[in-house]
């Protein structure tokens, strides 16, 4: 780890992983800045669109992807935000529609290439948690703890699926099931920054595990590895 930068937690797995909750509760239980690098590829599928910018104009993709101001925020009531440019866009960017269009667009180098510095931006102080595709492969590839969050297909699927009904978002099991398994090839067999461990990550199959055990095992890493640093505020605030 390179002792001058904030400290990394790189919290990477496929998609219903559980890895986004996951994130998000350690990184509000240790008071540290909050990376959903999947939400910058879904608004940058978001702001294409919006600029009538397609897939095959790579440069342009690339301009766009340099140029987002995201934040990720949490309103009064606890709940995640997402600001584009000061817009709240939580709810486009969490859309399967979007999911599916931020993998398209994910395959593409220059876009990885375009969103490379905005997700570094976010490793400030005192400390960042980081959760994605490639966080502790390619990203964040120094962090000084580095997690890869896995479940069986059929228990991804059900989560999305539960998430998804609980923000009364349209879904079905099937649709979601194959969905997931498209998106999933796809991640994996990329060539570039293709899904997988980095060789230094620890592996968690969370199969049959609730969220909460998830979290206190990543804290509970976090603490050994970062002491101090991680002490956190214990009350989760
Ligand atoms: O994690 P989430 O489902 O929001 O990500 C949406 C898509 O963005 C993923 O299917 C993946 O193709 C892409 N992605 C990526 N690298 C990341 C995060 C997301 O390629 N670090």
């Amino acid at each position: 780890m390179n002792a001058e930068l904030p400290p990394v937690i790189a919290i990477d797995g496929p998609s219903g992983s559980g890895k986004g909750t996951v994130a998000s509760r350690a990184a509000q239980a240790l008071g540290w800045n909050l990376l959903d690098s999947g939400a910058l590829y879904r608004i940058l599928a978001h702001v294409a669109q919006q600029a009538g910018v397609s897939a095959d104009e790579p440069a342009r993709l690339e301009e766009l992807a340099r140029g987002l101001r995201v934040a990720f925020m949490r309103t009064p009531t606890g709940a995640e935000q997402i600001l584009l440019d000061d817009r709240d866009v939580t709810a486009v960017v969490r859309s399967e529609q979007s999911g599916k269009r931020a993998s398209e667009l994910a395959v593409i180098p220059q876009v990885r290439q375009g969103l490379v510095g905005v997700q570094r931006g976010f490793r400030r102080a005192p400390g960042l948690v980081a959760d994605g595709r490639d966080m502790g492969t390619v990203i964040f590839s120094d962090a000084g703890l580095k997690i890869f969050l896995t479940a069986s297909v059929e228990e991804r699927a059900q989560r999305r699926y539960k998430q998804l009904k609980q923000k009364g978002l349209n879904a079905t099991l099937p649709t979601l099931f194959s969905d997931l398994i498209a998106r999933d090839e796809r991640d994996r067999n990329r060539s570039v920054s293709p899904l997988k461990p980095a060789p230094d990550a620890v592996v968690l199959d969370t199969t049959g595990m609730p969220v909460e055990a998830v979290v206190d095992q990543v804290l509970d890493r976090a603490r050994r590895r970062y002491g101090e640093a991680a002490a956190g505020r214990r009350q989760g605030g």
